[in-house]
């Protein structure tokens, strides 16, 4: 029997990789130009990095991480996210003593152990971006019209950008007590997970997918309403930016991320399009991370997309590559022309094919329109004779005489 890949890790076959080459490359342009780099960390980071940074409580350490222990009796887990190792890797190499303003952007695989469904993955990929060392708010709303720029470009208007602050130390332990006193006033309406949670992780259950829990927790407390001095202006004063640019946003004081270094600015760019996977993209500020990873007291904010959420928003066809040229040839002499005039072609930067094994004409013509080149040329007996021959522009539907010659078949196509 044939051996079949693991649940929740996928394959992404040509004809979709092209939409994935896409995304990428768009983010890889948009983000450069808001001055980020790339940086490329390892997918295997020491299990304590994802314990102190993402929270010993959350989902994702509790139940969701690929931990295991290496032959040399290390504790390991295959990442989760990306900000945790990009900002070991900022502390690590001493990036902040160059200048502690980094702009950072990273994309590849994470590994969570999910149900997997549609939209949810145990091998998924993020495209994310992290930028530390800045508390004005001006940077909230950069990042946030960053990441609806690279929406727009890729002609996406649907995930819409909601916001929510969760406080700091200060204001934060003030909010827990008032949700955690009047969650147990609901006990008996929670389910079994947010009973448990009203001790260690009360705003978890805000955002329970349970509808008893939903209904409970209707009149729950808003974080918005107990929100320090600092924290109130710098979130009126990140609304404020974000207006100044035109980022439309809403605001959902219910938002609350599975990660637990998040303070003040949160946001998620939600879709109605993915059923129960509603958000695309996710991220906010971390102010204390850097500096709980042993690093210095420095600020930090940023995103990570699913890039399989991105790629289902997006529709199939106008991805697909067409090369420029298709070159079908009659008999021996025909075939090994075509296939030097195809080699001399790829040198020039002309994409060609030909079929290798093609007998007749007929034959020929069908893979041509598998292909669905732009151009084609057909060589038999006289046009090696007469070293001419038709060049079809497909769209156009019109054929002219070229010069059997790579140089010139090059021109005509444009290249
Ligand atoms: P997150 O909300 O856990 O945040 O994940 C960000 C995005 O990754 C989600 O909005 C979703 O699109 C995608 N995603 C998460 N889990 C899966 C999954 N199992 N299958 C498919 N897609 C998934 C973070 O990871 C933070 N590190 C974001 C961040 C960066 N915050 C600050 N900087």
């Amino acid at each position: 029997m044939a051996i079949t890949g693991i649940k929740g890790f996928n394959d992404i076959l040509p004809g979709e990789v092209e939409k994935w080459q896409h995304i990428e490359a768009t983010a890889r342009r948009v983000f450069e130009l808001y001055g980020f780099s790339e940086i490329r960390i390892p997918i295997l980071e020491k299990t304590e990095l994802f314990a102190r940074s993402i929270g010993d409580t959350t989902d994702i350490v509790e139940k969701e991480m690929y931990s295991f222990v290496d032959k040399g009796e290390k504790a390991v887990t295959m990442r989760p996210e990306g900000t945790a190792s990009v900002m070991r890797a900022f502390i690590e190499h001493k990036l902040y003593a160059q200048d502690p303003v980094a702009k950072l952007y990273y994309m590849g695989p994470m590994f969570r152990y999910e149900r997997p469904q549609k939209g949810r993955y145990r091998q998924f990929h993020q495209i994310g971006a992290e930028v530390t060392g800045v508390t004005d708010p001006k940077v909230d709303a950069q990042v946030l019209t960053m990441l609806c720029h690279f929406f727009a470009d890729l002609g996406l208007t649907e995930p819409t950008l909601q916001i929510n602050s969760l406080g700091c130390p200060e204001c934060r332990p003030v909010y827990r007590q008032a949700l955690k006193d009047f969650l147990r006033g609901k006990l008996d309406q929670l389910c079994d997970d947010c009973k448990r949670r009203v001790d260690t992780n009360p705003l978890r259950a805000l955002d329970c997918k349970s509808a008893h829990c939903k209904e409970a927790t209707e009149g729950a407390p808003s974080v918005l309403d107990h929100l320090c001095a600092g924290c109130n202006d710098h979130f009126a004063a990140t609304r404020r930016y974000l207006e100044l640019v035109g980022t439309k946003y809403d605001i959902n004081p219910r938002m609350v991320r599975g990660l637990d270094y998040y303070t003040r600015t949160t946001f998620e760019l939600v879709t109605g399009l993915l059923g129960a996977q509603s958000a695309v993209a996710a991220g906010g500020r971390y102010d204390g991370l850097i500096a709980d990873l042993g690093g210095p007291k420095l600020p930090g904010i940023g995103f990570a997309m699913g890039v399989e959420r991105v790629a289902l928003l997006l529709a199939a066809e106008e991805f697909r590559k067409r090369p420029d040229l298709f070159i079908a040839a009659l008999g021996e002499e025909a075939q090994q022309q075509a296939f030097s005039l195809m080699t001399g072609l790829q040198r020039l930067g002309v994409s060609v094919e030909i079929d290798y094994e093609g007998k007749s004409l007929k034959s020929q013509m069908r893979r041509s329109d598998k292909f669905n080149s732009r151009f084609t040329l057909i060589i038999g007996e006289d046009e090696i004779a007469r070293k001419t021959a038709g060049l079809k522009d497909m769209d156009a539907g019109v054929q002219g005489d070229v010069a059997l010659d790579v140089e010139a078949i090059a021109a005509k196509i444009g290249k």
